[in-house]
């Protein structure tokens, strides 16, 4: 787990290229019929903007928050290049103040926090999540520990369908699947295990 503390995310989004390339999530995409011009969406510890800045060009009005000041630098310069708007706020998600009913669409994309923070991080999603409004979350799945491939070695850190099924126990549940994924959007070949969630909240 990264904090404001910690510099880890700060060094490598320093680093000049952009590390998870242009091309959102392919589970945003799918569901393109959802986002609509003028709905909000919260994107929480999105990078360097890669799936706020295409929310942004549906028309949606978004915030993008992130622990490394120099992810959202890329994001304002990516909102730039796209000719789109998107609000940014450097905070630690576990600081984060969640306002009650505020955005249509709360997405959280490979964020893999210890139990005690991810239940937290769930209990704010659910709250910041309009009657009507979308949760959608994707993230490695604990099959994945079996793949080898780059990713948290506690297995405490990653998802499971029944975590889901607790957590947003009021939601209708549109989607909740283990996905062999493109993890990387920009090279088809770095496959991994997730999970991939989309919740209404009634
Ligand atoms: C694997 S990257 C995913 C970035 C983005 N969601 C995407 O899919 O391109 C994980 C992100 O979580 C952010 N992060 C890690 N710990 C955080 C925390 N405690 N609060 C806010 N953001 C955090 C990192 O800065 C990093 O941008």
């Amino acid at each position: 787990m990264y904090t404001k503390d910690d510099d880890y995310w700060q060094k490598r989004y320093s680093a000049g290229e952009r590390i998870f390339g242009d091309k959102p999530c392919a589970l945003l995409v799918d569901h393109t019929q959802l986002f609509n011009p003028g709905m909000s969406a919260l994107c929480i510890a999105d990078g360097e903007g890669r799936n706020s800045v295409w929310l942004a060009k549906q028309g949606l009005r978004v915030t993008a928050m992130d622990v490394a000041p120099a992810a959202l630098a890329k994001t304002q310069a990516w909102a730039e290049k796209n000719g789109v708007t998107v609000e940014t706020q450097c905070a630690d998600v576990n600081d984060w103040l969640w306002q009650p009913d505020a955005f249509d669409f709360v997405i959280c994309v490979y964020l893999q926090l210890p139990p005690e923070y991810r239940c937290r991080l769930h209990q704010g999603m659910v709250k910041t999540c309009k009657a009507g409004g979308y949760i959608f979350i994707e993230a490695y799945h604990r099959e994945h520990l079996k793949t080898g491939l780059s990713g948290p070695k506690d297995i405490d850190f990653y998802y499971h369908e029944e975590l889901i099924r607790q957590d947003f126990s009021e939601f209708e549940i549109m989607l909740l699947q283990k996905n062999l994924t493109t993890v990387d959007e920009n090279d088809p070949t770095q496959k991994g295990v997730c999970l991939e969630f989309v919740g209404r909240k009634p």
